[in-house]
């Protein structure tokens, strides 16, 4: 038995977003820790890259960048900082996070609370110089009350993108009015114009990859003209998904009906359906992020067989707890060999051929 489960039962009674605080918290100070799992059968190369396994922290866990590092020291090979608004905002009224326990589901309608970049870069800039650990990712978001959305993710890669060994730009959360807009084909292709250009004049030598992160509600339209977008070369790769706007009716918990985004276990084959319907349809020339519902080693799997390069990982540790990392990659190391993979990226995609 792990200390995590020993903690659970004084766990579970809080507020969600309290557990979160506390989480990050005892992750600031070292009080948890995790179990890296190692082996080279995990080592991925991606975008020039080096990734010592492909389990990765999603996006919100860490929105201003606290604590990336004893994020990686759990085990993640990557972990992703954001969604980071330029001006800090404070996000939704609360309560705004809702832990559905039988359903082993997450409902956030967090809306995007944000330190700002000002504050994340001040964070990322005062990291060890030697992130030998592992990749960070910066994620971006807008302020709430910006028109002009493509301004926002332009300030935040003048401000962010040289701390980050990736960038995404999040068109897919569904808690700022008018953001999953963003991801129609016109605005998906001014807006990634607008924020590569911006990466170029910013960045002109080694120029972090570009990831769009998309959601899980797309029509097999969206789907095509994202993939349109993303084969043209503009992007480098694609995280699918964020969460669900949609409520399965497998769901038990009665807090099934706030609104916001849903997470989790029920997420976990729609998201996977997403990441094959991409990997198809841009026929495996970017590299995708499979995201939504991973809490175990064959989760993961699943996700790189339907077409994943990485995977990360935010409500599996809501419930798994922080040794979920070393777990996930131990598991699927067997997995890889089982099946006859030297490598994780052999087996990438899998179950197309
Ligand atoms: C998220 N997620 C998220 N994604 C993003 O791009 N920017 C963000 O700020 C957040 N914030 C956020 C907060 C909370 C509380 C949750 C639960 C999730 C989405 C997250 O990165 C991931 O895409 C989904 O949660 C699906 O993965 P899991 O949670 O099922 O593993």
């Amino acid at each position: 038995m792990d200390a995590y489960s020993l903690l659970r039962p004084l766990i579970r009674p809080l507020q969600p977003e309290t557990a979160h605080h506390l989480a990050l918290k005892a992750l600031k100070y070292r009080l948890v820790s995790g179990v890296p799992y190692d082996d080279p059968v995990l080592e991925t190369e991606l975008w020039g890259r080096s990734f010592r396994n492909p389990i990765g922290l999603a996006a919100g866990f860490d929105k201003d960048a606290d604590v990336p590092m004893q994020a990686l020291a759990l085990g993640f090979g990557f972990v992703e900082i954001g969604s980071v608004t330029p001006r800090p905002q404070p996000g939704n009224p609360k309560p705004r996070l809702f832990r559905l326990d039988e359903d082993e589901a997450v409902i956030n309608r967090m809306g995007f609370n944000s330190k700002g970049a000002d504050r994340a870069a001040w964070n990322l800039s005062h990291l060890p110089p030697s992130r030998q650990l592992g990749m960070i990712g910066v994620n971006l978001g807008k302020n709430k009350d910006t028109e002009d959305a493509a301004a926002d993710y332009v300030i935040g890669v003048e401000k962010l993108a040289r701390f980050a060994d990736y960038i995404v730009v999040n068109v897919s959360s569904p808690n700022t009015p008018g953001l999953r807009a963003l991801q129609s084909r016109a605005e998906l292709e001014t807006l990634i114009g607008r924020v590569r250009d911006t990466l170029e004049r910013t960045i002109p030598d080694n120029r972090p990859p570009l990831l769009v992160k998309v959601a899980p509600d797309l029509t097999d339209a969206d789907i095509a003209d994202i993939a349109a977008v993303a084969t043209t070369g503009a992007v480098d790769g694609l995280i699918a998904t964020n969460t669900t706007i949609t409520r399965p009716e497998t769901l038990r918990n009665p807090l099934r009906n706030e609104a916001g985004g849903l997470s989790g276990k029920p997420l976990k084959d729609l998201a996977t359906r997403v990441v094959s319907d991409f990997y198809t349809a841009t026929e495996g020339r970017v590299p995708i992020v499979g995201v939504g519902g991973v809490a175990s080693g064959a989760d993961a799997y699943a996700k790189i067989r339907a077409g994943a390069s990485l995977v990360q990982i935010y409500s599996g540790m809501v419930f798994e707890g922080p040794s979920l990392a070393g777990r996930t990659c131990r598991a699927l190391a067997g997995l890889l060999k089982r099946d006859g993979f030297d490598r994780v990226t052999d087996a990438v995609g899998a179950d197309h051929r």
